[in-house]
């Protein structure tokens, strides 16, 4: 991890709460971790092309699922990745937490969130006595890196949602968290900003769903530490009751 990054979250006020789990030193340049990966949950692996299934992604089970997205080409962002990304955790987790596209980490890895803003997300979950991988399922609004990590079009993401929408299905979290606006907008299925919609408690087909900064956001600003942490503390109280229900 370079210097100004480590200033950034020192300054963000994560240094003793959101702590890096991976010492600098393991971290190679593009802040990849290079150690610890025996605790790094497995990734939904592609089955055969033959369970690729023809069904609508609303009747497929998880092994269809993962090996239709890893064979997809409904979009133009199949044209430069190097593979889909499904998702990564706990497939009966309580929560799930909804990212926007894969980064170059994640496209090279076919894991959600193993970048810079990933690291960034696991501090964010260990802040709240989350850890990847237990109870906790990870993915993307879209499965295929963007290319220069624009954000996806409407119609990519338009494109792609029922594959997100039958994960969902198939989870059943108790809580939804949006990370930033793609997110929030392909599963709420209306504009918003981040700003106006944190702090809330919004509705996915009975589930609740709350809107957050996306940490790559967080790593750029130093405005928004402060509501960041009110946001995982606002999860953290809505799934205790969601628990005590
Ligand atoms: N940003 C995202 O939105 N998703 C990832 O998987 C990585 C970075
Ligand atoms: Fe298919 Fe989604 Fe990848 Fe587009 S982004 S090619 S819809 S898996």
């Amino acid at each position: 991890m370079k210097p100004d990054r480590q200033l950034i979250l020192r300054e963000l006020g994560l240094g003793p709460v959101w702590k890096l789990r991976a010492p600098a030193a393991a971290l190679d340049e593009k802040g990849a971790a290079t150690t610890g990966s025996d605790s790094v949950p497995q990734t939904e692996a592609a089955p055969p092309m033959a369970l690729q299934s023809s069904a609508p992604p609303a009747a497929m089970s998880w092994d269809e699922l993962a090996g239709t997205v890893a064979a997809c080409r409904k979009c133009r962002l199949c044209e430069a990745r190097k593979q889909a990304v499904l998702g990564v955790g706990d497939r009966n987790a309580d929560w799930l937490f909804v990212g926007e596209g894969p980064g170059a980490e994640e496209d090279a890895r076919g894991e959600p969130f193993v970048g810079q803003a990933g690291k960034l997300l696991d501090n964010m979950l260990a802040a709240i006595g989350l850890k990847r991988g237990e109870d906790v399922y990870i993915a993307n609004a879209v499965k295929c890196r963007p290319p220069e990590n624009r954000t996806p079009a409407p119609d990519e993401a338009a494109t792609c949602r029922p594959y997100l929408e039958r994960q969902i299905e198939l989870i059943r979290p108790k809580l939804i968290v949006a990370l930033g606006r793609p997110a929030a907008q392909t599963l709420l299925q209306t504009e918003i900003k981040t700003a106006a919609a944190r702090g809330k408690l919004h509705d996915y087909h009975g589930i609740p769903l709350i809107v957050t900064y996306h940490p790559a956001y967080l790593l750029r600003t130093l405005l928004d530490k402060a509501k960041a942490w009110e946001d995982l503390c606002f999860m953290r109280r809505t799934m205790r009751q969601r628990k005590d229900a």
